[in-house]
């Protein structure tokens, strides 16, 4: 079965390959360089695939069940910095409560867990230090800038000599093997270009604030030691993962950008995106762009532990054609719906807990769109452990999770998720670390 379903995949991205230079890459000239970080990414992607998503699940989430026996504070509001540092999920526990984290940076990287739990970063390479948050010459960086870091050859993690706030002249093309780490520091990239993760493998970004983020107008920026391209003007996302794989977004803050705050598309999988706090948004993530681009049931995405919170009106996130498994998130504040999508996407919504706003319009935690109902009622979204407030409904449809494989281990745990999902998002967003304490 694996093997089957890896040689349609090799279809879809034999396919992929010949339409790439037409989408919306914003790579004016698809040269030699690009079309080999496109293979290579191809490569890369294909290996991050999975071809039993219910595994990976059933292993997050009976994790999650294991580390809430004994919690069950359900209320937001509860900041406790001063007291014992309290790791409240499967996923901070791992390296949050070590005083000694900032000699033991690279402890993170064992963290992830989800789809993108291959993922390392930066972890097998040098520190490399940020002192100057200027972004002045996209052709030749300047060394000890963010973008003369990313664009290092080989692994590389990316921490910061003091706060900074850096405002990016154009979009920050990274490379593989990175991981930009802002603990110890406040670092914000904001009022200028986003961040992206275009044709790579293996990125973690953890601990910084992304706000008030705007297009780029384009230009030559280099994209590589040994390369630089033209590009026509970025899209404006926060973080814009284009055909990458093995992604960790990890306790970012995001508010406020031009386009999305998170955009997954074309082939991009092995992702998970845990811990964030987001506000102040429209569309706030957008895994698959198109309803033609069948490549993307690559996607596999897992959204955990997240804050969905104030100013916040859709797309948390509007998904395609992939797999999508939305654990333990908060959603506080939404204006028109939470989760939506199109083109018979999966989407696993497990304990998490739905706040619906007052509008009775609104009510509806779920979006179907561009599909009739004898349509949408085959695909499987499906909702466990969800708790849902103040009207909030998913409607499901598709076929149910009942007795499949790891979800028969899960049925023994008698926890309920959803209630648990304001203590498990507690730290969501940029922590404030300081060396020798725990975060
Ligand atoms: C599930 O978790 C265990 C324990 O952390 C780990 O050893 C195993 O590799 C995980 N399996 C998957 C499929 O991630
Ligand atoms: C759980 O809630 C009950 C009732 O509010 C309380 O008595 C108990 O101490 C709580 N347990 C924990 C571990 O917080
Ligand atoms: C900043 O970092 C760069 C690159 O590591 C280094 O060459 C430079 O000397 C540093 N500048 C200061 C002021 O520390």
């Amino acid at each position: 079965m694996a093997g089957l379903n890896k040689f349609f995949l090799l279809f879809f991205f034999l396919s992929f390959s010949v339409t790439i230079p037409t989408l919306h890459a914003n790579i004016y000239e698809f040269d030699e360089y690009w079309q080999q970080r496109a293979k290579h990414a191809r490569q890369a992607a294909l290996n991050a695939y999975d071809p039993d998503p219910l595994g990976v699940i059933g292993n997050l989430t009976s994790h999650v069940d294991e580390t809430m026996i004994g919690t069950n504070n359900t209320r937001r509001n509860l900041k406790a910095t001063n007291g014992p540092c309290e790791a409240t999920n499967p996923i901070d526990r791992c390296w949050r409560c070590d005083p000694n984290w900032a000699n033991n940076r690279k402890k993170l990287a064992d963290c992830v867990q989800g789809f993108g739990r291959k993922t390392i970063g930066g972890k097998n390479g040098p520190f490399y230090v940020v002192n100057d948050s200027s972004d002045n010459d996209m052709v030749n960086p300047k060394p000890g800038t963010l973008r003369h870091a990313v664009i290092q050859k080989g692994p590389l993690w990316i921490i910061f000599a003091r706060s900074m706030t850096i405002r990016l002249n154009q979009e920050l093309i990274m490379t593989s093997d990175k991981t930009i780490d802002g603990r110890g520091a406040i670092v914000q990239i904001a009022t200028g270009a986003g961040i992206t993760i275009q044709f790579i493998n293996n990125v973690i970004i953890h601990g910084i604030k992304i706000h008030d983020i705007v297009q780029g107008s384009g230009g030559n920026i280099r994209d590589a030691v040994d390369h630089v391209g033209f590009r026509t003007r970025s899209d404006g996302d926060g973080i814009s993962i284009f055909g990458s794989s093995n992604v960790w977004i990890d306790h970012v803050s995001m508010s406020k950008c031009y386009d999305g705050l998170v955009d997954a598309i074309m082939g991009s999988t092995g992702i998970t995106i845990s811990n964030c706090h987001f506000t102040h948004h429209n569309e706030v993530m957008l895994f698959g762009a198109s309803d033609s681009f069948s490549s993307d049931k690559v996607m596999q995405i897992t959204v955990a532990f997240n804050h969905f919170g104030q100013g916040l009106v859709q797309r948390m996130p509007r998904c395609r054609w992939g797999f999508f498994h939305v654990v333990n998130n908060d959603y506080t504040h939404w204006l028109m719906y939470a989760i939506g999508g199109s083109q018979n996407p999966t989407i696993i919504s497990e304990g998490n807990r739905f706040i619906a706003p007052p509008n009775p319009n609104a009510k509806e935690v779920t979006k179907r769109d561009y599909a009739e109902e004898s349509v949408w009622k085959n695909w499987q979204w499906r909702s466990r452990k969800d708790v849902l407030m103040n009207g909030a409904f998913f409607k499901q449809s598709g076929p149910e999770l009942n007795g499949r494989g790891p979800f028969s281990r899960l049925d023994m745990i008698s926890s309920k998720p959803g209630e648990m999902v304001g203590r498990l998002t507690r730290y969501s967003g940029a922590l404030n670390c300081r060396a020798g304490v725990p975060c």
